[in-house]
């Protein structure tokens, strides 16, 4: 799976550079697989050779280094919520498209989300940044979990669930609120689109997006507000692979196999390649 995720990401970066015709959603879409991958590598090798090495334990400094770019890479997933504003310009604004979304723009919201990202894995730092806490501590994951290390550091239940709630209404509540307002304008003016092909057309360009959202927030979301670790290990362990490993490998089919776009530029590289090696 790790593979599978790195190869079609990876194929999904190269498309995207390599054909420059396609417009700036896929930008969009080409720095979301570079989150996915970097994501996923924080992550997966190291719980693969520990594995191998029947080795279970971690240093303090490792593992703040794991969570911290387990958040900023788990954060940056919110370039899903420029995505939906990327959808809404093109489908509210379609004859501005290229004025509102030129580069520097695009490049603004990129690097926005970056420092929110940045901001949200330093916040948590913040928290756990007291090595006395963590002497012979174990936690029930395959890597160093945000939420069950804020528990370790933070016995006390109710600062526990303050400082969680408060968070997470930041960091989670934030991009969803702006991905339901981006759908609501997009969905009010398809239905008052005059002709059936063109409400076709745009609500299949925003179907693989939404079901991206769905996966992404769905499993994020479930993991952290309904997991109770303590009780059930196992299944919210589970929760934690599909979370961590299955949403980012799923990204790049979800949106080249439905993706018009995406497959005729897969099939130029194709021919690309194909006849550069044959010359
Ligand atoms: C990420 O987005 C920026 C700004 O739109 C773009 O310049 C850059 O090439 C993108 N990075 C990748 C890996 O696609």
């Amino acid at each position: 799976m790790y593979l599978i995720t790195v190869l079609g990401n990876l194929l999904i970066i190269l498309t995207v550079s390599c054909v420059s015709h396609l417009h700036t959603l896929y930008l969009f879409l080409s720095n979301l697989s570079f989150a996915d991958i970097c994501f996923i590598s924080t992550t997966v090798p190291n719980m693969i050779v520990n594995i191998q090495t029947h080795k279970r334990v971690i240093s303090y400094e490792s593992c703040v280094t794991q969570m911290s770019f387990f958040a900023i890479f788990g954060c940056m997933d919110d370039l899903m919520t420029v995505m939906a504003y990327d959808h809404y310009v093109a489908i509210c604004y379609l004859l501005n498209y290229m004025v509102i979304m030129n580069t520097q723009h695009c490049a603004f919201l990129v690097l926005l989300c970056f420092l929110f990202s940045l901001l949200d894995s330093q916040l948590h730092n913040l928290f756990i940044l007291n090595p006395s806490y963590f002497k012979d501590v174990e936690i029930s994951n395959f890597f160093c979990d945000l939420s069950q290390l804020i528990n370790l550091a933070c016995p006390d239940m109710f600062a526990n669930n303050i400082i969680m709630y408060f968070t997470g209404t930041i960091f989670g509540f934030l991009p969803i609120s702006g991905i339901i307002c981006s759908y609501y304008e997009i969905i009010s003016s398809i239905l008052k689109m005059p002709n059936t092909r063109g409400k076709y057309k745009a609500f299949s360009t925003c179907g693989s997006h939404l079901l991206l959202v769905c996966l992404f927030y769905g499993t994020s979301l479930g993991t952290y507000l309904f997991s109770d670790v303590s009780s059930f290990p196992r299944e919210s362990a589970v929760a934690f692979v599909i979370y961590t490993v299955v949403t980012p490998m799923l990204n790049p089919f979800i949106y080249s196999l439905r993706n018009r776009d995406i497959r005729s530029a897969l099939r130029i590289l194709y021919n690309r390649t194909c006849s550069g090696s044959s010359i």
